[in-house]
């Protein structure tokens, strides 16, 4: 059966179907994703029934899986997840002021996955187990959009700007406290354009969220103020696509040009949600300058 795809957003994020996720998909339907994902950002696959086994196994088929920076704290799923839920390593519900829900609890600010890596991650894949009876929805902004809309001047301004990307900016916002000292070491900010150029057809966007935080080679507020007037822009409800999750909802998008946030639910009740991330293709920023990524794509494969 040939997929389909259909827009669902006012600019972006688009409904995929004709996909089993259970099984190997065929190199047309591989290439007609990827096309769509291009162009819409996010694509939701509804009704899948996927263990952990077949959560892998489709992710694969786009690239290699990213593996967890979380060394040494008991997990209740395997490297390769990001745990989305309000579960702790044994399944239990976790308290609200542990120290693990504050950490996920950041989950709920803008953010782009692994923006805080050298090599930003390309897309993620999320699944829903159980999902919250009220509320517990995920939004995505188009950030593509939100460049196209922006105004000269600030267009000028952002693309020359590379900022500090880090798991410790974002997690520090909702009250986590407890990094370990290797994780001291390895958190450090990475560098990141403003503005990113890896869409092949040369279409920009920008590129935010909560681990940014200073912009190099400027004021911290300045260059933060800025960061988040950006953010403001590009989250406006025009550009803003909320969505509510049903049992078997797998959502797949692209970390490179929207952003997304949880909102918050009752968590007495669980809300059991797993996440494969694939692993960026390449550089964003070179001694310090943001690249033509897809330009270096191009060179490296010639
Ligand atoms: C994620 C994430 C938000 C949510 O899994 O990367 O940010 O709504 N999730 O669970
Ligand atoms: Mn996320």
């Amino acid at each position: 059966m040939p997929i389909t795809v259909e827009k669902l957003g006012q600019t972006f994020f688009a409904i995929v179907q004709g996909v089993d996720a259970q099984e190997p998909t065929v190199s047309e339907d591989i290439n007609a994703i990827i096309d769509a994902i291009d162009d819409y950002g996010v694509l939701l696959f509804p009704g899948q029934t996927l263990n952990e086994e077949q959560h892998m196994a489709f992710s694969r088929q786009f690239g290699e899986l990213e593996v967890t920076y979380q060394k040494g704290r008991k997990r209740r799923l395997r490297a390769e997840f990001a745990d989305a839920s309000n579960l702790g390593p044994d399944g239990e519900l976790l308290a609200p002021d542990s120290e693990r829900a504050k950490y996920n609890k950041a989950n709920q600010l803008w953010h782009s996955d692994a923006s805080f890596r050298a090599i930003p991650s390309k897309y993620s894949l999320l699944y829903a187990e159980t999902a919250a009876s009220k509320d517990g929805e995920t939004e995505f902004a188009d950030e593509r959009a939100g460049w196209d809309a922006l105004d000269d001047e600030r267009k000028t301004r952002a693309e020359k700007m590379v900022a500090g990307h880090s798991l410790m900016t974002s997690r520090i916002k909702t009250g986590f406290k407890t990094f370990t000292a290797e994780e001291g070491v390895s958190l450090k900010p990475v560098p990141q354009p403003v503005v990113r150029t890896h869409d092949p057809k040369g279409r920009k966007n920008l590129f935010l969220g909560s681990h940014a935080g200073e912009v190099f080679g400027e004021a911290l507020e300045e260059g933060t103020q800025f960061l988040e007037e950006l953010l403001a822009h590009t989250t406006q409800p025009q550009f803003v696509y909320r969505h509510k999750w049903t049992v078997g909802d797998l959502v797949m998008w692209d970390n490179r040009r929207v952003m997304h946030r949880g909102r918050s639910w009752d968590e007495s009740e669980r809300r059991v949600m797993r996440r494969t991330t694939l692993v960026g293709d390449g550089p964003t920023v070179i001694d310090g300058q943001p690249i033509n990524e897809a330009e270096y794509l191009r060179q490296e494969a010639s």
